[in-house]
Order: structure tokens, then C-alpha cells, then sequence
């Protein structure tokens, strides 16, 4: 307006952008103390996308539907190991509706898996293996064009057994042998075999675990488009940047050029972590005819080629004094990694969940002719908290000790590993709670004495995770005119209710409605980055950026307001988006009168998530205590009641974060009871590529669920005192029911899916011996 005064902030003098990119320090202004009472942060807030969710217009990536679009299906390796002799395509280009096909032969060589193969590779390790990828005008041409391709295949001697795989003459899947890195990986503190000899009791036990495979409800799918030398990808994923940049280096473009958009994804547990070799096809075969390709990967492609938690031998050593006093803990390990590397170890939370002064741990990662494992939910520490904690109730049972009462005697008070102290640790509060609401007194005692052929039992197992959160993660927040906002991150939503916190956290520190509030995630040429969603760490990271970017905004309301008014700051309060004089309330201004005065349409701040604090480890804590029922007839196990107890700092949202317990329980109830790929050794297939072969819970499966949470706000991590909870709330769910199991039955089930027939024979077994 003219004449009109322009008033300037000294945020709008010094407003530079990278400036306010910088890492700040936990101690930032308005930090969210424990005892500092919060409106929206915490709440069970509705999911501001829920409507979207419920009503069908949600766009997944499995939706994107682009004019023109082109569809392209992958030629997999029919054999276990085989080398591509010789591929002809041409039969397949003459098919009618056939676009493109691409080859080793006709794509540069990028690398893939570490460098240690490529994106086609000639030398083909597992029955699924990407032999090449046809574009066609519908999915069926695209599938019919794989059958008219003719490969010519030397097969090659395979494995897929990992004891069988490390024998000296087994078929090798590279040049190095089948052991990664040629060697275990070993781990060793203090002296532990002369902490076995000053034991009173010691027990040794062998425990095995099957591969896993995620099976989100969303396939693997990407639709690439290209505009000039623009490329545009909506890719199901975990990490839009990784992605970014993927397929930046693959086809050899600068960043810029390349966005990745996700904006709703159906799961992902670790399999959509890592760039997809389906997504730079498809923007391969896009670039090549000129048309956006998309490629939707079936559920038989989802269970061999994308990802599966490793399985594992684990050998478990422990001594203990007849007080309880660990002396020592040992763990040799194996675990296939399939074709490509990834590790199989699973010792972490023997090395750092009790206080033990002598460790030595041995795991070898050994690769088989199977699909590639990956990150799956909380990587090893499943596998191995069923085992480590399946031990501990053995040592304290064999010192005649309550297994709790054990935990709690050998309860760590500092990271074992780094000897540095917690930011913070409330198990001890959490074993508690979920004590008091399992019942633990109930406990049949001794194990398997509860009367008839339905036994019952109670066990529990202890959580740790990493879980903190750390920089970079930004957030951009634009304030509009009229009071509303919108968020940008490049986060995404995994499911988890990124959404919803991104806005609960603006509203509060705006004081503004949620429903005012727009958030824009999973897209790289909108949003500033941030990093993967996997780790726990989406929450603990992204929320003290959003949280920095609203204090912004709001200090630049309140300097605005203080130049306007013509008042010092520290004179004016700020409520529901209007400051005043805290002397003379008449004297006000509201968002709208601000931004006008100003002459500005927008309020623009990026914050960023600070630096952890150095001296310190970051973990979440828990426990889980499970009820079950044993049909000693049939050997059904029915899991009855799992009762959750956490320390994750600062709970965002009461109804998001019971999600995430119910979520991770369920999958555990799942890996522990039924979930296991199934080779057939002689053929080199997997007998378990659909979801009926591949067994997974139903709503008729599920336990009753209880969680707590134990913990505040944790300011020495950040403003907000938020740590992770995605991966914590799975960890310890297998091990409760197996020790709940042994508790009803008094026989140990020590091997991973806990099927009838492994209680059957177990029961058996006892019976003869007895
Ligand atoms: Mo998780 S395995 O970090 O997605």
C-alpha cells in the first residue's frame, strides 16, 4: 500500500536462508521441558490424513496413473546360479505393443550392492535375479514379451543352506568365498572365558530363527516420467532422497534434475530403504521411449527379490554367581545374507542390554543363492533379543532366581559398549509397570504346572534401540496472511503419522488450529531434506526442525508485533496467533494485521534439528510381558495378552504412537508363530511366495495389547525430548512369547517360528526323558 510504512523485522534484515540451516543447540529457545503442559503435542489426535486414508483418494504410488503411460514387468532368473550365456531380444521387440527392452547388453554398467554387482548383472546368484525389463503399452504384453526372450543360461552349482554354504567346497557366490569380508565379525570386551570359570552356573544353548520376509501391503512400484532432462519419480520408498540421488549417479544427471515424490506408502519394514533396481529401470525404459513407464512389482517378485531379515544360528554362552552377577556372555553366529552383502549379526543387545564385564562375540554373514536380505524392522535385534532373552531366563532359572528379579540385578546403568553414560534410560520404570499389568505374580510356578491340557504361561524380554534421532532433518514453514500454514519436509509417511505430528508440533507452538495447517512431505523438489524413515528416527529428528521453524516464525510475529505496536518484546504476549500488551490488552495486533503492516504475503523460516550431545548414547528402552495359552494337544500356542512398557522421551501422539505398539506387537506375535521363507533345497525355490503359503496373522491371531509409556521429554536430545518408537515396540515381542511358552509348558521351544509341531515334539521329547 502505498505511503504505508514498511516494517522490517530484524529477522527480515537478517534473513538469510542458509544461516538459519545451521545445527543449533539442544538448549534452543522454547524447548519443550517435561513439566511444560502442551494442547495438541501428545494428544491422541486424529490423523490429519485419515480422511484421505478412509475415503479411498489417498494417492499410493501403486495409484499413480500418468496419460500415456507405459508398463514394464522384470525377466527373472529362473535358476538358483546361472550366467546369461547369450540374450536375444528381438523375438520379444516384434510382439505388437512391445516399446522397449533393456539388457545388460544395452544399459551402462552401474554399479549396485555395494559394488559388487550391477544393475543387470550377467552372473545371476539367486532364483529372481533381474535378467532384463520390457516396457509395453499394458502389463500383460509386457509379461507376454519376457516369455519370447531367449536366454541362453550356464547353470551353475548353487547353495542356499548357510551351514552348507560355508563348507570349503561349496558353490561360491563370489570371487572371496561365501563367508563376507572372508572372516566373522568379532566382538570382544573384558576376558570372557575367565568370566565362565567364575561362574557358579553357567548354560549354553543354541537358538535358530528363520528368514523373514516384510510383505508390506503396498508392492514395490515407481512411475518415472521425464520432461526434457527433467526427470519426475513417484516411487514407494522410505527415503525420497536416497532415491533422488540414485537415480541421479545411475543415469548420470545432477541432482536437481531428478524429483521423488511419495506421498502414501503401504509399509515398508526396511524394504524400501534402499534405491529399488525397478525404479532406475523404469526410468531407463521412460528416457528411451519417450512415454512415463511405470513398474508395479507382484507379491510372488515382493517375496524373493526385495529384501528379508537374515535368518540365524545363534549359540549362546552364559555364566552367572549364584547372586544373580553376570560373569560373562558369549554369542557365535551365522545368518544367510542371500546373494548380495548385507550382515546377518545379531549380538547388540547381548553386548549392551545388561551390565556384564566379559563379552566375546563371532558372527559370520554368509551368502546363499536366495534373494538379498535388508533392513528389516529393528535389523538383528529381533533375532537376537529372542535368543539372548530366551538365555537369561535359563541362567536365572538355573540359580533358582525370578527372572525379572535377574534382569533387574544386572540392570546397566551405562551404555556397555561405550562405557558413556544414557541421555536418559527408564527401563527400570518400564520392567515395573509391565510387571504390575502382566500379573507377573501369576506366573506358573514351577514352569508347566499349571493343571490340564490348555497351559499357561507369562514371559518377558527387554527392548533396546538406538532410536535418538540426529541432524541433518529440515523444515520449512510458509505462514500465510490469513493465519493458515504449510509445512515442508522431505520426510515421508511411512504410515507411521508423520503427517499428523508435523502439524500437532506447528499448532502448538503456533497456536493455531490444526485444521489451518497444511504439511507437504516425500518430495524432493518441494521439501528440504531429511533423512530416511527407518531407525525409529523419523520422529526425533524431524519434529525438533519443525519445531525450530515455528519459533521462528513465531519471533518474527513478535518482532513484527513490537515494531508495529511500538513496544519492546518482552512487553508483549503472544496467544492464538494475536500479541498484545501485556500492560494494556486493548493494544493488539492479529497475523493477518502483522503480515499486512509488514507488507509481506508470507512468513518464511527453515529450522533445523540440532546436534545430539557429544559424551552421551541415545537409546529407547522397554519391555514386553506376554500371556499365553498352550493346547498341549494340538501344540497351538495363542498369545492371550502382550503387555508393552517404553521409554521412548516425549510422546507426540498418544493415538499414533498406540499404533506403532500395536503394529510392532502384532508383527512379533507374527515372527514368533508363523513367519518363515521357505527354500526348497534341492530346486533352489522358494515354496513361499504368496500370502497364503506365507504364513502371517489375521485379526482371529491377534492378542490383547497394553502399552505404556514410561518416560518424559528428553531435552538433552533435543527441543522437543522425542525419541523413536517403530522398530522399540517390535524388538522384544518374540522373545516374551517364547519364554511365556516355556514358562506354560516347562519345555524350551528354541527355534523361531514356535509351530505346533515344535511343541508337539518338544513335549514329546520331555516325555521320554522324564
Ligand atoms: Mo527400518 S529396518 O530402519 O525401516
Amino acid at each position: 500500500m502505498a505511503g504505508q510504512k514498511i516494517i522490517k523485522s530484524k529477522f527480515f534484515l537478517e534473513d538469510d536462508f542458509l544461516e538459519t540451516l545451521a545445527e543449533v543447540p539442544a538448549e534452543e529457545v522454547g524447548a519443550w521441558k517435561p513439566d511444560k503442559k502442551l494442547k495438541i503435542v501428545g494428544a491422541p489426535v486424529s490423523r490429519v490424513d485419515g480422511y484421505d486414508k478412509v475415503s479411498g483418494t489417498a494417492q499410493y504410488t501403486f495409484d499413480v496413473s500418468l496419460p500415456n503411460m507405459a508398463f514394464a514387468k522384470t525377466l527373472r532368473c529362473p535358476h538358483p546360479h546361472a550366467r546369461i550365456k547369450s540374450i536375444d531380444i528381438s523375438k520379444a521387440l516384434k510382439l505388437p505393443g512391445v516399446l522397449a527392452i533393456i539388457t545388460h547388453e544395452n544399459t551402462p554398467k552401474i554399479p549396485w550392492y555395494y559394488n559388487t554387482s550391477y544393475l543387470f548383472d550377467p552372473h545371476l546368484r539367486y532364483l529372481g535375479d533381474e535378467v532384463a525389463c520390457a516396457a509395453a503399452e499394458s502389463e500383460e504384453i509386457a509379461a507376454e514379451a519376457l516369455k519370447l526372450i531367449n536366454v541362453e543360461y550356464e547353470i551353475l552349482p548353487f547353495v542356499t543352506d548357510a551351514k552348507k554354504a560355508m563348507e570349503p567346497n561349496a558353490p561360491k557366490l563370489y570371487e572371496e568365498g561365501n563367508i563376507r569380508g572372508g572372516k566373522p565379525s568379532v566382538y570382544k570386551r573384558g576376558d570372557a572365558e575367565k568370566g565362565f570359570k567364575e561362574a557358579d552356573a553357567v548354560v549354553e544353548d543354541t537358538f535358530t530363527t528363520r528368514v523373514a520376509v516384510h510383505n508390506p501391503t503396498e508392492v514395490h512400484c515407481s512411475a518415472a516420467n521425464w520432461d526434457g532432462d527433467r526427470l519426475t519419480v513417484w516411487d514407494s520408498t522410505q527415503a525420497v532422497f536416497n532415491v533422488r540421488d540414485a537415480l541421479a549417479r545411475s543415469l548420470n544427471i545432477p541432482a536437481n534434475k531428478v524429483r521423488v515424490i511419495k506421498k502414501y506408502m503401504g509399509g515398508g519394514f526396511g524394504s524400501k530403504l534402499a534405491p529399488g533396481k525397478y525404479t532406475v529401470m523404469a526410468a531407463f525404459l521412460a528416457r528411451k521411449i519417450g512415454r512415463p513407464v511405470k513398474i508395479a512389482l507382484d507379491r510372488k517378485e515382493m517375496n524373493l527379490a526385495v529384501g528379508n531379515r537374515p535368518d540365524s544360528v545363534q549359540k549362546l554362552k552364559a555364566g552367572a554367581k549364584k547372586d544373580g552377577t553376570l560373569t560373562a556372555l558369549s554369542h557365535h553366529s551365522y545368518g544367510t545374507v542371500g546373494s548380495h552383502p548385507y550382515g546377518a549379526g545379531c549380538s547388540w543387545p547381548l553386548r549392551t542390554v545388561y551390565q556384564c564385564d566379559n563379552v566375546y562375540v563371532e558372527e559370520y554373514s554368509v551368502y546363499t543363492n536366495a534373494g538379498p536380505a535388508r533392513p528389516m524392522r529393528a535389523p538383528g535385534h529381533v533375532q537376537g533379543t529372542f535368543a539372548m532373552d530366551s538365555l537369561i531366563d535359563e541362567i536365572a532359572g538355573k540359580i533358582g532366581m525370578d527372572p525379572l528379579e535377574f534382569r533387574l540385578k544386572n540392570y546397566a546403568e551405562k551404555d556397555q559398549v561405550s562405557n558413556l553414560p544414557y541421555t536418559s534410560k527408564r527401563l527400570k520404570e518400564a520392567y515395573k509397570k509391565g510387571a504390575e499389568a502382566i500379573g507377573w505374580h501369576r506366573r506358573s510356578q514351577p514352569a508347566g504346572s499349571s493343571p490340564g491340557p490348555m497351559k499357561r504361561g507369562i514371559g518377558m524380554a527387554t527392548q533396546i534401540w538406538w532410536g535418538g534421532g540426529a541432524p541433518p532433518a529440515y523444515a520449512t514453514i510458509r505462514l500465510n496472511r490469513d493465519g493458515s500454514a504449510h509445512v515442508m519436509a522431505g520426510t515421508q509417511d511411512i504410515g507411521t503419522g508423520t503427517y499428523t505430528f508435523i502439524a500437532q508440533v506447528t499448532a502448538e507452538v503456533l497456536e493455531i488450529p490444526i485444521e489451518k495447517i497444511t504439511v507437504t512431505l516425500g518430495d524432493t523438489g518441494r521439501c528440504p531434506y531429511c533423512p530416511v524413515s527407518g531407525g525409529s528416527l523419523t520422529a526425533p529428528s524431524v519434529s525438533p526442525a519443525v519445531h525450530h521453524a515455528a519459533q521462528q516464525i513465531k519471533a518474527k510475529l513478535i518482532s513484527g508485533a513490537a515494531a508495529i505496536l511500538e513496544l519492546p518484546e518482552d512487553q508483549l504476549l503472544y496467544q492464538k496467533g494475536v500479541i498484545s500488551d501485556k500492560k494494556d490488552p486493548s493494544k493488539k495486533i492479529d497475523i493477518t494485521g502483522i503480515l499486512r503492516k509488514m507488507q509481506e504475503q508470507e512468513l518464511i523460516a527453515t529450522g533445523a534439528r540440532n546436534a545430539n550431545p557429544t559424551g552421551y548414547t541415545i537409546n529407547t528402552f522397554g519391555a514386553q510381558f506376554a500371556e499365553v495359552e498352550v493346547d498341549t494337544e494340538t501344540g497351538r500356542v495363542k498369545v492371550l495378552k502382550v503387555v508393552a512398557a517404553n521409554d521412548i522421551g516425549r510422546v507426540l501422539n498418544w493415538k499414533t504412537a498406540e499404533n506403532q505398539f500395536h503394529g510392532g506387537i502384532i508383527q512379533g506375535v507374527s515372527f514368533a508363530l508363523m513367519e518363515q521363507r521357505v527354500i526348497d533345497q534341492a530346486t533352489g525355490k522358494v515354496l513361499t511366495t504368496n500370502m497364503h503359503d506365507y504364513k502371517m496373522p489375521t485379526v482371529m491371531d491377534m492378542p490383547e495389547i497394553e502399552a505404556y509409556v514410561v518416560s518424559e521429554a528428553d531435552n538433552m536430545i533435543s527441543s522437543v525430548g522425542a525419541k523413536g518408537l517403530g522398530e522399540p515396540a517390535h524388538i522384544p515381542t518374540a522373545g516374551a512369547i517364547a519364554n511365556a511358552v516355556y514358562n506354560a509348558i516347562g519345555v524350551r521351544i528354541k527355534s523361531l517360528p514356535i509351530t505346533p509341531d515344535k511343541v508337539l515334539t518338544a513335549l514329546q521329547k520331555a516325555r521320554r526323558v522324564s
